[in-house]
Parts: C-alpha cells; structure tokens; sequence
C-alpha cells in the first residue's frame, strides 16, 4: 500500500470539502450549521435569547394619564409651493399630520373618523401596541368605511420616534399625503435645546403642481416604487431649523416616501446616531451616510459648534446621483452654555455575535412575476391576500431570512417587534441597533434575530407602497 498516495487524496478529499464548505458558507448558511453546531459552536437558541435579557420590557408602567385627540382623514389642501395649493389627504388638515407627543406610559387614544372618499385605516409603525390595534384591515380589524370612526386606544411600551399611516393602498393613501407622527418622551428627550421632528415625503407632481394622480403605474411596479421629485420636509421644500451657537438639537427624522430611500449628509456637523427605529443604538455612530429606507427612523443628537453663528449647515441626501437638500440648520445669536450628558444608548441590545450558527427555516423569498393583472410582487412564491404565515415562539429567538431574488430594492418592516440584522450575504453584520424595517438590497440576503415580544397576527411586508399593494406582503403569527 502506497501510503503517500493515500494522504495525498485524503489532502485532496478534504480540500474539495473545503472548498465546497466555502461556496456554501456564502451561499447558503442551513448547510453550514450542521458543521458548526457539532464542531465549532455550541450557541443555542436559549443562550441567544439569555443573551437578549430585558433589552425591551414585556410590559411598560403606566402613568395613568390618557392623551386623548381627534383625528379626522380629508380631503384638503396645503401650500407646498408660493403661487398654488396643492389638493391632498390628511390628517386634521395638516402634512404631515398632527406630532403626538406622550410620555412613556401614557395611553394614546385617538377618536378616528374618516372622510376620504376611501375605506381606510390607521397603523402605528413601530408601536408595540396589541394586535387588535394594529390597523390592518383584513387581519386586525375591518376596513373603516367613509363616514365611520373607530377608536384606538394603547399605551406605547417603548420611549421614541414612530409615525402612523394608514394601511389601505397605501401608493394613493400615503402618497396623497397621510401620516402623521407619534414621539414617546422619556426622561432624556427634555434635557436637549431642542428636539424637533422632520418628516421627509418626496411627491410626484404634475406640472400644475398637483399629486400625480396615475398611481401603480407600471413603471414604479417595475421599479423601487414610485419616486417623485419633489422632496418635502415636514411639507416645506425649505426646511430651517433656527438655533443658536452651542444648542444641542435631537433631530428625528422619518421617512414617509412611498418608494424613495436617502442617504443622510449633515454638512460638516457634529451628528451622532442615538436611535434607530425608535430605539436606543447600544453605540452611537455618525450619521452620515446612514441609508434611510421607507419606513425608517432615525434620532440624530446634534451639537452646533460654540463658533459657528451667521453659518448654515444643510442637511441633504445624495442616494442617487442627483441631490435633495431636505433642510437647513441656521446658526445665529450668542452661544449658549451646550447641555452636557452622556448619549442616550441602551447597553442592553444584544450582540448576537454567533446568532449565524442557529439554524432557521423561516425564509423569505422575494421576486415578481407576471400575473392576470400585471406585475405581482411575492414572498415565496405568494402575493398577498394568498399567504402562508409563519409562527415565531413568544419569548424566544427566533431568527427569519430574507432572500432578495430580484434586482429592486425592499425595506422589509415587521410589524409588532424589534430586530436585529444578524448576517448580510452570509458575513455576520456589525449593527448594534434594533431595527423594524431594514432594506434588503438587489439579490442581498439578510437574517434577522428578534425574540418577540407580543402576541397576534403581524405583518412583514416590503415598505414600498407600490410593491406591498402588488402582494409582497406576508404575515408572522406570535403564538
Ligand atoms: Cu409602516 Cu405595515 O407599515
Ligand atoms: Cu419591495
């Protein structure tokens, strides 16, 4: 027996294993798990769920005091533009619709009617709220028809930046103008100079400067969703936020587009990400350059400079090739004394270094098809009322994969809980920050780790509007 030649293929063997681990490390991380999970690691399920502690709380302690508003969905109009109105809906006769602002443990209710000349709902993006409040008509609730009220009524669970919008064709309804947004104080949001909320829509107009009213036309199906030129905050195409040398301003931004997602620049200025999604980042990081998808949140904590009145810092984006300022800081007066504290952060947010080893079947295909009535958007094969739901454990991690198998980009949110990107493309991710929306990128595959924490029927669907009315929309079940 020639033993060299037998080593020899062993060395041969055991490097095209290699490299067929390797291709499949990237490819597909199931097959990986079964070396790792007898060879390299022993993280389980329950460690990573250990490892979550009490990042966010089950329940929240209650002030006792009820906020209470009413909210009426209409027709209306709004100066966007110096020389003409421009016909929208609305919420209370505002766009942005009215900022509710609550303390932490308050209970929100709001007196509901609708006088569109469309069946509508409202959904409170973000909020921890119980399921039969969540505003989706079909699986929470009924639609609510012109003419109708309804009343919603939660206390949030958790301190941030949320916005609501309704949850019925959502490419005409948000579009149009509907939203509105919900800010949950805590002890820390009183201590900046200011705090401030900048909604940020893009419209498409029409040349008489009205709403482009040729909704789901095939070329936003066929693309990321309808992206209009007009970039508005808070409805103003010339957003200023006046300060003084030496403020410290919390700025939460949202994004209300239908389609358009941005990349954050703040012009030379100090901006720290303190929240994303509403909550806390365990580690503050610039926020520039921070890819703000539909859906998205994001609190800046921002420090003008002792030095710098009579200067103005824009603040713009620059995704595509053609920029939007979206606003403007002017600096001006005698500086005032900063207020000192340390970022707001949550240490608790897990790492969830070695969730990647932990198997999941839960995964989510997504693509197009052609179908009867054009183009249809699919999880797995599935376009929306036809879906089949997956069931999370109440209270432990679970972990979900998104499978982006077209070339268009989708901001997956997941209604009802927090999560946390744990790989891209198979390489573990480095973000310490809870999310509800995340965009998953052409042919990008991405897995989520979120221990949920509320029972019901949610949603996860893709935050443009175009392709969530197209049917990519599905739902989890936390039982
Ligand atoms: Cu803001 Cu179902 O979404
Ligand atoms: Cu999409």
């Amino acid at each position: 027996m020639n033993i060299k030649r037998v080593s020899i293929a062993g060395v041969f063997v055991l490097a095209v294993f290699g490299i067929f681990l390797f291709t499949q490390d990237s490819k597909d991380k199931t097959q990986n798990n079964i070396v790792n999970s007898s060879n390299i690691s022993t993280v389980s399920a329950q460690d990573l769920r250990n490892e979550f502690g009490q990042a966010y709380s089950k329940e929240v302690e209650k002030t006792g005091e009820v906020v209470e508003i009413d909210m009426v969905a209409s027709e209306g109009k709004v100066k966007i533009y110096e020389d003409t109105k421009t016909k929208v809906w609305n919420y209370n006769g505002q766009v942005p619709g009215p900022e509710i602002r609550v303390d932490l443990g308050d209970k929100v209710k709001v007196n509901f009617t609708n006088n569109l000349p469309d069946e509508t709902t409202v959904h409170w993006h973000g909020v921890r709220v119980p399921n039969a409040m969540d505003g989706v008509p079909g699986v929470t609730q009924e639609p609510i028809q012109t003419g109708e009220s309804f009343v919603y009524e939660f206390t949030p669970k958790d301190a941030g930046t949320f916005w609501f919008h309704p949850h019925v064709r959502g490419s005409e309804q948000l579009e149009r103008g509907l939203y509105g947004t919900l800010i949950v104080e805590d002890e820390i949001s009183k201590k900046y100079s200011q705090d401030e909320v900048w909604v940020i829509d893009d419209w498409r107009m029409t040349e008489d400067k009205q709403v482009d009213p040729n909704f789901m036309s095939m070329h936003d199906l066929a693309h990321d969703g309808r992206w209009g030129s007009t970039v508005t905050t808070n409805g103003s195409l010339d957003k200023k936020l006046n300060a003084r040398p030496g403020e410290r301003i919390r700025l939460r931004m949202v994004n209300s587009s239908n389609g358009r997602v941005y990349r954050l620049g703040f012009g030379g200025l100090d901006a720290k990400v303190i929240a994303v999604d509403g909550m806390y980042v365990k580690e503050t990081f610039d926020a520039s350059g921070f890819e703000f998808a539909p859906g998205n949140r994001i609190d800046v904590d921002i420090k003008v400079p002792k030095d710098a009145s009579g200067e103005e810092f824009n603040i713009y984006d620059n995704f595509t090739r053609y920029s939007n300022k979206l606003g403007s800081i002017e600096v001006s007066g005698e500086p005032v004394e900063t207020p000192q504290f340390s970022y707001p952060t949550n240490k608790k947010v897990p790492d969830w270094r070695e969730a990647d080893f932990v198997d999941t079947d839960k995964k989510y295909n997504l693509n197009a098809r052609m179908g009867r009535g054009g183009i249809q958007w699919t999880i797995n094969g599935k376009a929306y009322p036809n879906i089949d739901p997956f069931e999370l454990e109440y209270d432990k991690f679970n972990k979900i994969k998104f499978v982006n198998e077209s070339s268009r980009l989708h901001p997956m949110h997941l209604h009802g809980q927090f999560f946390k990107v744990i790989s891209r493309n198979g390489k573990p991710a480095e973000e310490n920050y809870f999310r509800d929306t995340v965009l998953v990128g052409p042919r990008e595959s991405i897995e989520i780790g979120t221990v949920p924490l509320d029972k019901g029927k949610w949603l996860n669907h893709c935050h443009i509007q175009e392709h969530a009315d197209a049917g990519m929309i599905t739902a989890v079940e936390v039982k």
